[in-house]
């Protein structure tokens, strides 16, 4: 094992990212350079990401984000070991446009690409941040995915749930353009419900019923609807009621599954104290946030909540992923294609 240096190139929603990270030979990595940049203002007057729009913004930046994140390290490509870059899933427009830039590059530089799924990126970003051992739980909840993924190893995944409909960021977007709130939804929905009470709306808790790990987040935002409609004209106490009620039920539906999910896990591995990675942009609902503690702390677990620019998507995430596959000699061929979908 020798210390190594990866490019990371992240551009599968409407981030556009890239990131320098080091891995040491003991396992620890190091982020040298992180930049971002995020296109919510490309998308904010569709209330939603518009795929063509966000594969354009990527054409357009890419090469300066790339530029600075070696800047920002004083470094230039010859300094690295490897390129990585998301080959999906994600927006395939976008993919294409930081795969290709991420081959270009290998090509021009003799370095070795490695090809990275962005899953796979939010999960082992726990291992960057904080250390964390295989093997364990992770949750993610963004805006495209919701998924309990247990951790075996580098490339070994097995989902355990993932949602059948919308995802937990999508769904507290859709709330939010139903009760005419800002975009992104899952802060403003957050806020609204500050001042609401929970207990006026009796929301549904999709499946919680039911034994298997998976989540539904459509019937509630049909069911929000349907209260919304019951007291029109809504006013602002309204909307912040069904903002907080809206809230309630998502932070119940998180809550009892990670509490399943946790106890599956202390059956499967006895002899390990459960850790639970968090990763998502809903990871930065209070709510949220708050609920998974005590879950935590009822089952004894040990909760690894990366910081917020590292749970929201990032190249450091997909360098680091780079780094993980490259260190057991994971490289990837030009031919290596793009994947709008691709489970972990
Ligand atoms: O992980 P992320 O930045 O992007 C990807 O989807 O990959 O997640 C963005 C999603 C959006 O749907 C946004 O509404 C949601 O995360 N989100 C939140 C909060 N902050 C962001 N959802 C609930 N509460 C929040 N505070
Ligand atoms: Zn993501």
């Amino acid at each position: 094992d020798r210390e190594t240096l990866v490019l990371g190139i992240e551009t599968s929603c409407d981030e556009t990212a890239a990131a320098l990270v080091r891995r040491h030979p003991d396992g620890r990595g190091e982020i040298v350079s992180n930049i971002v940049r995020s296109q919510i203002e490309e998308h904010r007057a569709f209330g939603g990401v518009v795929p063509e729009l966000a594969a354009r913004a990527h054409v357009v930046h890419l090469d300066a984000i790339i530029s600075r994140a070696l800047e920002d390290a004083r470094m230039d490509l010859s300094q690295v070991d490897a390129i990585a870059a998301t080959a999906g899933p994600g927006l395939i427009g976008g993919v294409l446009v930081g795969l290709t830039t991420g081959k270009a590059l290998a090509a021009a530089s003799g370095k070795p690409l490695v090809a990275v799924n962005h899953l796979e990126g939010h999960a082992l970003t726990a291992r960057l941040t904080d250390g964390v051992k295989f093997p364990y739980l992770m949750l993610l909840v963004s805006g495209g995915h919701s998924q309990i993924v247990l951790v075996r190893g580098v490339g070994d995944y097995e989902r355990w749930g993932s949602t059948i409909d919308d995802a937990l960021g999508e769904a507290f977007d859709k709330a939010a353009k139903l009760l005419g709130l800002g975009y992104p939804g899952g802060p403003e929905v957050e806020k609204a419900a500050q001042k609401g009470e929970a207990k006026r709306f009796d929301l549904p808790r999709p499946l919680l019923r039911e034994k298997r790990l998976d989540f539904s987040f459509s019937g509630l935002k049909t069911a929000l609807r349907l209260a919304a409609e019951s007291v029109a004209p809504v006013t602002d106490t309204d909307i912040a009621d069904l903002c907080a009620s809206f809230q309630a039920a998502v932070t119940d539906i998180v809550a009892v599954r990670s509490k399943q999910a946790l106890e599956r896990f202390a059956a499967e591995y006895p002899d390990s104290a459960p850790t639970y990675v968090v990763a998502g942009g809903g990871a930065a609902n209070a709510a949220i946030g708050g609920a998974l503690r005590d879950v935590a702390a009822r089952t004894g677990t040990h909760l690894v909540v990366p910081p917020p620019a590292l749970c929201t998507d990032n190249g450091a995430m997909i360098a680091w992923a780079g780094a993980e596959r490259f260190a057991l000699g994971l490289t990837d061929g030009f031919d290596v294609a793009a994947r709008p979908r691709w489970p972990l």
